[in-house]
Order: C-alpha cells, then structure tokens, then sequence
C-alpha cells in the first residue's frame, strides 16, 4: 500500500478527490492537512472533517493549515464557485466530523513522514503554503518524501482565476516557486491544460447520485460549480480537477507527464501566478539550474472518468 498525505482544500472537486483517495485500497491514507483557498481554513478543515466522517474515515488525523498565503494577503479567493461553505451550500449534510488533529498541518505532515517506514507521496491539491513550509522547515524530510503529485498551474491554457494563472499557483505563488523550483522532490504537475479536458457531465453526477448515500452526496454539491463550468464550457459538465491528480497519485501513469522546468512569477503585476514552462528543452533549462517536473499534458479522458466511477461507486 502507497502511503500518502492529502493536502487541501475542500472545495467541490476535492471533496471527489478525498472520497477516492478514502476508498482506494492500494492507498494507506496517513493524514489529510488543510490549507486556505477556496474558502478559508476554518471551513476547509471542518469540510475535510465531515467528508472523512462521510467517507467512514475517522482513523485518519486531520491537521489544521495555514490560514494565509506566505507573504502577500489574497484581495479575493475563488469566485465562490465552491458555494459559501465550499461544498456547495451542502457541508452540513456531510458527517459527523472526525475529529481534528492535536498537530497543526506542518507537524503532522513531518511526524508521518518521519514514522513512515517507505518514503511517503504527497497529494497537494489545493495552494501550496502547507508543503512550502514543510520544505523550509524539515529540508531533512524531503529524501523521505516519494513525490508530490500537484494540481495546479497552467502551460499553454491561460488561467482560471485571473487571465494568466490558476487558482492553487495563484493563491500562493511564493510558496508554488519553492515547490516547483525550489525542492528536489520528484514533482508531477497536473494543470489546467489537462484537467479542463477531463470533465464530468450532469448526466453522469445523476447516476452517481443514484448509486448509493456517497455518490449522493457527493453530487449534491453540484449547484454553484457545475452552473460555472456549463457557463464556460456551453454544455452541462464540470471539471474535476482534483481528483485527476489523485487518481494519478494512487495509479502512476494515469497521465502522460512532460518532463518541464516549471518558473512561476511572484511579481505583483498582473501575471502574478503564472507558472512558466521552459520547453526550450532540458540542455537550455539546465544553464538556468532549473530542476525537471513532470507536467501531465495528456490522459485518456475516458478512461479517467471510468476510473473515477469505479472508485467511487464500487
Ligand atoms: O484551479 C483548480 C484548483 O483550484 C482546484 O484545486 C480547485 O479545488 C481550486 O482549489
Ligand atoms: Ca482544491
């Protein structure tokens, strides 16, 4: 079994992304920390408590993140797609809560991983303050971390919450540049040029909902999110960007990865958030010293989407 720590913020594609990474028997799932993003860290640490509660996963510490990003204070967190709540105005229907973790999210990340007897994968699925931290103030635990798997960024798309960037880069460009560039854990990128491929119809959440109390609930968080990605797809579907990346995080090779030195800019400007790929090619990036990341530019949209229905209905 693949030891892993999920960190996020629940968030309606999260919540998909938690029930798969809860019931996925290839995956000893160590801990869930959770970070500000799309709602703050006090309704994302609940909403992550009542899913685990949902998902019957109350062996599973929950630790409390950081509640803002490392240096410049957010104007706005996501257009509220996620609902109020971040479950889509349905966080009580999930539950009871497990209980919270004495250790913060840091800690908890780093007693795991120093517990852990194989080197432990790190689902981040939301802004990347959490794992940022984890790297300045542990550097001695990252020869004991197997990989991080990230949803974020964005190489050819453009952006989600502004015109460059996507959301988790974006919420946290400070703490993505010490992640993406900054570290030698080996890093699989799952952006937007993918994830906005990979969508789920309405058509598909009404049959998960009839397949039993966790599809139903699950779809149920559906309202403001899915009327967002109809808007902006002109059909009835919805990304799941999050559950991409944990789906590749307990199966490797779910995406076909491009190995990229990833940049992202800090500036203030209007491109803040932008993470830039060099696809010069390595020779070029390695003048710069840039690491590689492997930057998953392609899957089987059918066959992701299968994959998701199988862990979440079987
Ligand atoms: O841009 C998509 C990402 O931002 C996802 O993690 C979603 O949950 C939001 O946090
Ligand atoms: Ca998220």
């Amino acid at each position: 079994m693949t030891p892993l720590i999920v960190d996020t913020d629940p968030g309606v594609d999260d919540a998909f992304a938690l029930a798969v990474a809860a019931r996925s028997p290839e995956i000893d799932l160590r801990a869930v920390t959770t970070v500000h993003g799309n709602v703050t860290v006090d309704r994302t640490t609940d909403n992550a408590r009542r899913l685990l509660g949902t998902f019957g996963r109350a062996d599973v510490p929950v630790g409390r993140g950081a509640d803002r990003p490392l240096v410049h204070l957010l104007g706005r967190r996501s257009a509220g797609i996620h609902g109020t709540d971040g479950l889509g105005g349905r966080a009580a229907d999930f539950g009871p809560p497990v209980d919270e973790s004495s250790l913060r999210a840091v800690a908890l990340m780093a007693s795991v991983i120093e517990a852990s007897e194989e080197p432990v994968v790190i689902a981040a699925i939301g802004p990347l303050t959490n794992i940022a931290t984890l790297l300045s103030a542990r550097p001695d635990l990252e020869e004991s971390i197997a990989r991080f798997v990230l949803m974020g960024g964005s190489i050819g798309y453009g952006g989600n919450v502004s015109a460059a960037a996507e959301f988790n880069v974006w919420a946290d460009p400070e703490a993505a540049r010490r992640v993406l560039a900054g570290s030698v854990v080996p890093t699989t990128m799952v952006p937007l040029d993918l994830t906005m491929r990979i969508t789920v119809s309405a058509a598909w959440l009404d049959e998960l909902a009839a397949c039993g109390p966790v599809g139903a609930a699950l779809a149920a968080t559906r309202e403001s999110y899915l009327a967002a990605y109809s808007a902006r797809f002109g059909h009835a579907a919805m990304a799941v960007h999050d559950a991409v990346a944990l789906l590749e995080a307990i199966t490797p090779g779910t995406v076909s990865a491009t190995p990229l030195p990833i940049d992202v800019d800090t500036s203030t400007g209007p491109g803040r958030g932008t993470t830039i790929g060099d696809l010069r090619g390595p020779e070029a990036a390695a003048t710069d010293g840039a690491r590689p990341v492997d930057v998953a530019l392609d899957a089987d949209p059918d066959a992701v989407r299968a994959e998701l229905w199988r862990r979440l209905t079987g």
